[in-house]
């Protein structure tokens, strides 16, 4: 079967399209084939090598975690899923290999795919609602009387939390950048910032918690807008970031593994509250090195890529 892999740590230029055996599956595992993965920059920063240390050591590695497709085998223990079923998931950090005609990850990282749902709407879900589940309802233990800020609310993670975040009934203001303003008052927000605007945080009312998913707000810009039991919540970890945050009491750093195991209720919210996966445009598998090359670099998308199978 074909996927796109790599051969070494490095550059967008490192991936091609190899021919890979997958190997032999464990009694915890499930082999799927895949109908859709959507792009995440975890996949390219995983590549460039920055979570090495929690990667296995073999290459060639596989690249892309979210996906949807059908199962088409499963180990002695698996009992969450059967063979023909439609599901969606992730990849264990260790071994990614999403962007792949199929892939085998634990049973643990996968949830049935509701019938209401696309298989693209569904590869949209789970490390941005994972990302957005922890860092909203586990780190900052909001409910439906707290006040939240998104600070890049229109990115994969920001989109989510903002509409997980009104799901239970918070206030929500977010900020993102001029040309996605119109986008942003479609999906529900309280309040809309620009954060080009370096003034809009000043005289503003106190919120119970600032979530920042850009990885780009000061956070003493953050703690100023918070109520004195108010959280912090990053989830782009650099070392000066988290040394500051050390100090403050306020600061809290999560990652999308903290959520992962709240795929199934993913699904039923998706379902019941209709959630927007914001998908910009599906492309074909043959595109895709293209296309992640391009992202990587910058390239503006209004909304997620998705591959299909
Ligand atoms: N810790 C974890 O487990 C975890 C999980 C998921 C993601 N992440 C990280 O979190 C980041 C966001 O992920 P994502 O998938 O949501 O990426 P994304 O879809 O690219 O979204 C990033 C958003 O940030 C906005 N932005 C850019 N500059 C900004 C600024 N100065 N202030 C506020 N917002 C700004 C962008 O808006 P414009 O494009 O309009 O400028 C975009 O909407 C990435 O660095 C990712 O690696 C970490």
């Amino acid at each position: 079967m074909k996927r796109i892999q790599f051969d070494r740590y490095g550059e967008a230029s490192e991936m091609y399209m190899g021919d890979y055996e997958l190997p032999q599956l464990k009694s915890n595992e499930v082999k799927i084939k895949v109908r859709a993965a959507a792009i995440n920059p975890l996949d390219w920063k995983q590549r460039k090598g920055a979570l090495k240390l929690f990667m296995s050591n073999r290459f060639p590695k596989g690249i892309g975690n979210d996906f949807s497709g059908i199962v088409e085998a499963v180990g002695k223990e698996v009992n969450n899923v059967r063979i023909g079923d439609e599901v969606f998931g992730t990849m264990d950090v260790k071994h990614p290999g999403a962007f792949a005609e199929a892939l085998i990850t634990p049973a643990g990282y996968i949830s049935k795919k509701p019938s209401q749902i696309s298989f693209s709407e569904a590869s949209c879900l789970p490390i941005p609602c994972a990302t957005a589940w922890a860092a909203l309802f586990i780190k900052g233990n909001i409910s439906k009387r707290s006040r939240v800020l998104i600070n890049g609310c229109m990115g994969a993670v920001g989109a989510m939390a903002v509409q997980l975040a009104r799901s239970k009934g918070a206030f929500v203001a977010g900020t993102c950048s001029e040309n996605d303003m119109e986008r942003a008052k479609d999906l529900g927000l309280n309040a809309v910032f620009n954060y080009a605007d370096k003034n809009y945080w000043k005289n503003i009312k106190p919120f119970d918690l600032v979530f920042d998913t850009s990885g780009l707000m000061e956070p003493a810009i953050g703690f100023s807008m918070l109520n004195p039991k108010g959280k912090f919540v990053d989830i782009n970890p650099t070392p000066k970031r988290m040394l500051r945050g050390l100090f403050s009491g306020k600061y809290r750093m999560t990652f999308a593994t903290a959520g992962m195991s709240h795929l199934t209720e993913f699904a039923d919210i998706a379902v019941k509250e209709s959630l927007k996966a914001g998908i910009a445009k599906e492309i074909g598998f043959s595109e895709a090195i293209d296309i992640i090359t391009k992202i990587e670099k910058g390239e503006k998308v209004k909304g997620r890529v998705v591959i299909r199978f």
